[in-house]
């Protein structure tokens, strides 16, 4: 199979990424980067609030590949929503990762009263072509319907939690048919189906391990995953997953395994509103 999708904007996104939250130990994400793209990645997945912009910015610069060969993703965080401050926001993520342009930006959550103005500004910030495409994440069905009665721009990626222990079919399902790509955070569910018993048992019957058995679930659904690690080794064995293919009953029996779990939460300052 491919291993890239076509975004509606017609641009192709990786379907293989590395997610880099938490990588803010000195040159973590930097290193983590430089082992990922000798492992065939090309898509790094970053965020304001990671606040690792300016290590990620120097392991771009460092990795060896050309910068138009890397699809760069970052995040506007909600604080800068609430202010109102989506261009100075902007503005300081590229600076903060000496770039000229990011290859997706997305609106982290849907801050209540503030996204689909923050969607307005991002239009703006599309239009400049310092943002090649526009997107969310933890966007909900509801979020989207808002966003559409607001612009004609369709968000070309929904970045939310899935993996086969969360694995939200009817949201999926929505994104894809208005021509919103998937994008799976957390796919390895912070290791937390790493010792499933089907997962494992799955893995034996492909010579892969569970890790690799649930990315590749999500990829043959078209749907990008961005595993995040630290470590060469898992890095690369958490990039292996074009080389099989998981067979239609076994999909479906890790369709089977879905059971709501979040491995991530709602940021502290959306916990107690409705959003
Ligand atoms: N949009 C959002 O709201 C949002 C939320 C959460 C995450 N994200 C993005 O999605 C990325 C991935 O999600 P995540 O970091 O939360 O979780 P994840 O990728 O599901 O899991 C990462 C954890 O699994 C470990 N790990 C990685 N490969 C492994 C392997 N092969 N075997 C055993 N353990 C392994 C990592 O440890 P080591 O590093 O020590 O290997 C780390 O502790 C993030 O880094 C971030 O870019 C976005």
């Amino acid at each position: 199979m491919r291993n890239t999708v076509f975004l509606n904007d017609d641009r192709e996104m990786p379907l293989l990424g590395l997610g880099v939250y938490k990588a803010t130990g000195d040159n973590e994400a930097e290193s983590a980067i430089a082992a990922a793209v000798s492992a065939g990645y090309r898509l790094i997945d970053t965020a304001s609030v990671y606040k690792n912009e300016e290590n990620v910015g120097r392991g771009i610069a460092k990795c060896g590949v050309p910068r138009k060969d890397l699809f760069v993703t970052s995040k506007i965080w909600n604080t800068a929503q609430r202010l109102g401050d989506i261009q100075g926001a902007f503005e300081r993520s590229l600076e903060r990762l000496k770039l000229d342009y990011v290859d997706l930006y997305l609106i982290h959550w849907p801050v209540p009263g503030c996204y689909l103005s923050t969607w307005k500004e991002f239009e703006k910030i599309l239009d400049s072509g310092r943002a090649l495409s526009i997107g969310v994440s933890n966007f909900e069905i509801r979020h989207l319907e808002e966003l559409k009665k607001v612009s004609g721009i369709v968000p070309a990626v929904n970045q939310i939690e899935c993996h086969p222990l969360c694995y939200p079919r009817e949201l999926i399902e929505y994104c894809q048919d208005s021509g919103i790509v998937v994008q799976a955070y957390a796919p390895l569910a912070r290791g937390a189906y790493l010792d499933n018993d089907v997962m494992c048992v799955l893995g034996t019957k492909y010579a892969k391990t569970p890790a690799q058995i649930g990315l590749r679930w999500a990829v043959q659904k078209g749907i990008s995953v961005i595993p995040k690690s630290v470590h060469s080794d898992r890095i690369a064995s958490n990039g292996a997953i074009f080389d099989f293919t998981i067979e239609k009953e076994d999909m479906d029996i890790i369709d089977t395994l879905n059971q709501d779990f979040h491995s991530s939460h709602v940021p502290e300052d959306l916990r107690d509103i409705q959003f």
